[in-house]
């Protein structure tokens, strides 16, 4: 019986796995000094904005994602409280937030001075759960947020027959969702609008940065204002029309975005065909199981992915164990974040800043939030690995299966 590496073993993985994350070239060095020649290191200095290269982003990208209009903005977080605004988010409003995503779906909800209301996921699939939805519906509901978390597409069909019995607004959470599809179409066109992160451990980056899209003319022309200190299209420069910030992506972010934005199909491919070979071996493997497909997860862009672990089948060890065993074989792992987000030192202790809910209006004490299928996937079930394991060969696979099966065979060791 080989030794685990935990107890001084060889490693089942003894050289680097995966791509190196970001992938770029010449096109990416090529489109940086057009910017630096150009002198407009800016989209406004361009008559016609299609001609830049956040212009050339925003449409290239959104109609990639199934959207007609998209705005390239300075970060994810905004893009969710700029879609927000536009929507026409009032204080003291709440809005539907899953309980496992990055902080920032419901930061964003109290940065513009509403409440997120925090609720459960589905145990199959790790998104929110659509009957957690329905339930935390109070007539002060006015939105949902839902996430395609780790890029697996949340069930878009369910959420937006919630919204449209209850009079919802749906904003999609697409930060981790870059080239996913729901049924053939994009993550970001199922709902009023979708928001993007390009920061730089997404599978679309600009280093920082975010875009967000819509099919709706009218919120696309609200969003314009709202990322340019309030100013219309064709109107003069210095007339402001709306209370607004200034949330524009440099051109230096366009040219790499939109480079990046054209490498995004092949690298998705990429990586699903690896992880469909990955899957196969894992199925193999008792005690461990892939995130199953359902069949309107037409594509699973995802940026990380995530499989099931099985303490009873590894002898009752730990999750936390079995991970600290994969990391010494050579195979970082992790659970997506820490906690369901109403459980971050923000929530549970108030911190929320300058907000002003109107009288009777409140947020819910969020240390008493349980949401126990994110709190077990978490703490139990849930690992999940980065997206750029999936960017090298087959070989790669095998060697991270390797490590996988060599500590399922050897549990015993960890007793
Ligand atoms: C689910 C989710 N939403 C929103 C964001 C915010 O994006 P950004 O970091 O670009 O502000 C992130 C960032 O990681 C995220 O993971």
């Amino acid at each position: 019986m080989a030794r685990l590496a935990i107890n001084g073993g060889q490693k089942a993985i003894d050289r680097p796995i995966g791509g190196p994350w970001p992938e770029f070239g010449d096109m990416e060095r090529e489109a940086l000094n057009s910017v630096l020649e150009s002198r407009q290191w800016w989209r406004g200095g361009y008559a016609d904005p299609s001609e830049s290269w956040v212009g050339k982003f925003e449409n290239y990208f959104s109609r990639f994602q199934d959207c007609e209009y998209g705005v390239a903005l300075t970060n994810g977080t905004q893009a969710i409280e700029l879609a927000l605004k536009a929507i026409g988010i009032k204080p003291g409003d709440e809005v539907i937030c899953p309980a496992s995503t990055f902080v920032a779906t419901a930061t964003a909800v109290i940065l513009v001075n509403a409440i997120p209301i925090i609720v459960d996921i589905e145990p199959e699939y790790y998104q929110i759960d659509p009957a957690a939805i329905e339930a935390a519906i109070t007539p002060n509901t006015v939105g949902i947020i839902p996430v395609h978390y780790g890029g697996y597409p949340a069930d878009m069909d369910a959420i937006n027959a919630i919204a449209q019995k209850h009079g919802l607004f749906v904003i999609e959470d697409c930060a981790h969702a870059h080239g996913s599809q729901w049924r053939n179409k994009g993550c970001g066109c199922w709902g009023d609008m979708g928001c993007f992160s390009t920061q730089m451990g997404k599978t679309l980056t600009s280093g920082e940065g975010g875009i967000v899209m819509t099919n709706n003319a009218e919120l696309a022309a609200k969003a314009y204002a709202f990322h340019h200190i309030g100013r219309f299209p064709g109107r003069p420069f210095y007339e402001h029309h709306i209370v607004a910030s200034n949330l524009r992506m440099t051109e230096w972010q366009g040219a790499i975005a939109y480079c990046q934005s054209l490498r995004l199909l092949e690298q998705t491919f990429r990586r699903e065909a690896n992880a469909k070979y990955f899957e196969d071996g894992l199925r193999e493997i008792p005690g461990v199981a892939p995130m199953e497909r359902r069949p309107e997860v037409t594509r699973w862009g995802f940026y990380f992915y995530h499989f099931k672990f099985q303490s009873a089948e590894f002898g009752g060890i730990s999750k936390a164990r079995f991970q600290e065993a994969l990391a010494a074989e050579g195979l970082g792992t992790g659970s997506g974040h820490l906690h369901p987000i109403q459980k971050n030192p923000l929530f549970t202790n108030r911190n929320f800043g300058p907000v002003c809910w109107p009288a009777g209006r409140d947020a819910p004490d969020y240390a008493a939030v349980e949401t126990p299928v994110a709190q077990r996937i978490l703490d139990e079930e849930g690992i999940s690995m980065g997206h750029s394991l999936f960017l090298g060969g087959r070989a790669d696979m095998d060697l991270m299966l390797d490590a996988i099966r060599k500590v399922r065979e050897n549990v015993g060791e960890l007793a």
